[in-house]
């Protein structure tokens, strides 16, 4: 008998790969696109339309699953098995034609995270872990980045779309990063950030206010390739904690004492 969670990762390879080709095909289209709650949230018809896309795969292989998207929000009766999905992450960039954008979806049983996958269309990078499992990009095992020391560390970061003011976003962090690490990048894609510091191509990351869909498979993906992940506080981060804090576990300390003064 074929283990339950390896159908459902083959599932969401194939879920994973077919949105992000919509995404692609659809990229510099005449796209409808419109506001959430704030002018700058945007959503595109991209959007719910790799969600719809997702969903109907998961929905024929396991119905009964429950789903947790960022469009259409909670469905599905079972709680015990849950699918967390961002149809597209990096919808500002998506709508600029900005070429950093991903779909990310994770699955996760009682609770814990048991697999994450990000697809980057553009680059055709799919970057998978299974808990205890590794963590690959197109099939090569990721490895985090040997740094050691702030001062050459290049970090990325994102501002959420509300209250970029708020004392407690992200602008002081900001600034002391930028005298403290080597360089900061402002990409646009959580979900791809995380995966970058898998990759070894960032050496930490830090966000406030992102939500299960941006992280839990990114997450899954640091720690299977040797990094660390926690809030600004040092501790367990957790997955609607809106505060995370991801690195190659070397300069993790020094972010920390950075970020303790915002938590
Ligand atoms: C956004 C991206 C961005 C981050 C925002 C997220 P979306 O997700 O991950 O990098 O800075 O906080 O909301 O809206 O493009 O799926
Ligand atoms: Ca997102
Ligand atoms: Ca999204």
């Amino acid at each position: 008998m074929v283990e339950p969670i390896d159908g459902r990762f083959a599932v969401a390879r194939a879920a994973a790969r077919e949105a992000g080709a919509l995404l692609h095909a659809k990229l510099g289209t005449h796209l409808a696109v419109r506001s959430k709650d704030v002018r700058s949230n945007l959503v595109t018809e991209a959007d719910t339309q790799s969600e719809a896309l997702i969903r109907s795969m998961i929905g024929a292989a396991f119905p009964d699953d429950g789903v947790l998207g960022e469009e259409a929000g909670r469905s599905g009766r079972d709680s015990e098995h849950l699918w967390i999905v961002d149809p597209l992450d990096g919808t500002t960039n998506y709508a600029h034609g900005y070429r950093c954008f991903c779909v990310s979806i994770a699955f996760a049983r009682s609770g814990v995270v048991e697999f994450g996958i990000v697809y980057d269309p553009m680059a055709t990078e799919m970057y998978e872990a299974r808990r205890g499992g590794g963590a690959t990009c197109n099939g090569a095992a990721l490895q985090i980045s040997h740094h050691d020391d702030l001062r050459d560390a290049l970090l990325v970061t994102g501002f959420p779309a509300h209250k970029v003011d708020d004392p407690r976003g992200n602008l002081r962090p900001f600034a002391d990063f930028m005298q403290r690490a080597q360089a900061i990048r402002r990409d646009g894609s959580a979900a791809l950030d995380l995966c970058y510091v898998a990759a070894g191509r960032f050496d930490g990351f830090w966000e406030p206010g992102l939500h299960a869909w941006d992280i839990a498979a990114g997450m899954l993906i640091v720690h299977e390739a040797g990094g660390m992940t926690t809030d600004y506080r040092g501790e367990p981060a957790s997955l609607d904690g809106g505060q995370i804090v991801a690195s190659n576990g070397k300069i993790h300390n020094a972010m920390i004492e950075t970020l303790r003064p915002y938590a």
